[in-house]
């Protein structure tokens, strides 16, 4: 899968005609510095944000399952409520309960606005997981975990990953219990 992609903000390059060229199911972290343009490139990636550069572009016939960089829950809801909406009922109730074992959170009724910031983290892991995208997208999905959670966080991920080519943006001094198939720098 190969795209190259272009992006201005305020007329600075924050990429200029940088090419993604990875294989189909490998695990693939992108490290550049904060600002560096991580973040950016997935959107772009994904086609949440117009590329400006004209070549073709192959990831444009993909799905994605994303982690974005915050968790994007709905407050009102339930963990569980915000897991089945965005899986638009695909996904059994047995199935999204396991999950939530799975990354030892104990309460999937409980309302988002009285969880702590690395019990939303894994729930928005559990979303991006069990939806049916066939890229992942993982920004920065370890926020707020100490070590252990990130452990059952990546076993969690290869569990449920099946295959799918998956991009991942995680800070760099993370040592990270999963297997890396490729690093790709965004530094010129
Ligand atoms: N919508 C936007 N409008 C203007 N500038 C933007 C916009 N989105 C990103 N930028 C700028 O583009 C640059 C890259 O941002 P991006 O969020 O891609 O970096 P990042 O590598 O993901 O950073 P971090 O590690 O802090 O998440 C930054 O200078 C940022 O201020
Ligand atoms: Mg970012």
């Amino acid at each position: 899968m190969k795209g190259t992609f272009t992006k201005h903000y305020d007329g600075r390059a924050v990429l200029d005609g940088f090419t993604l060229d990875i294989h189909e199911g490998d695990i693939v972290r992108i490290m550049a510095p904060s600002g560096g343009g991580k973040t950016t490139l997935l959107r772009l990636v994904s086609g949440l944000e117009e590329n400006e550069c004209g070549l073709g572009n192959d990831f444009a016939r993909h799905t994605f399952s994303w982690v974005f960089q915050e968790d994007r829950l709905t407050d009102s809801m339930s963990g569980l409520s915000n897991i089945r909406l965005a899986t638009r009922g695909k996904v059994d109730r047995a199935t999204i309960l396991c999950a939530f074992e799975e990354l030892g959170l104990d309460d999937p009724s409980k309302r988002v606005d009285e969880c702590s910031g690395g019990m939303k983290r894994r729930m928005a892991l559990i979303r991006a997981m069990l939806d049916d995208g066939d890229v992942i997208i993982l920004d920065e999905p370890f926020t707020g975990l100490d070590s252990d959670a990130r452990a059952l966080a990546c076993r969690f991920i290869e569990h449920h990953r099946h295959g799918r080519t998956l991009l991942l943006v995680s800070h760099e001094e993370d040592v990270l219990p999963i297997h890396v198939d490729r690093t790709v720098s965004l530094l010129p």
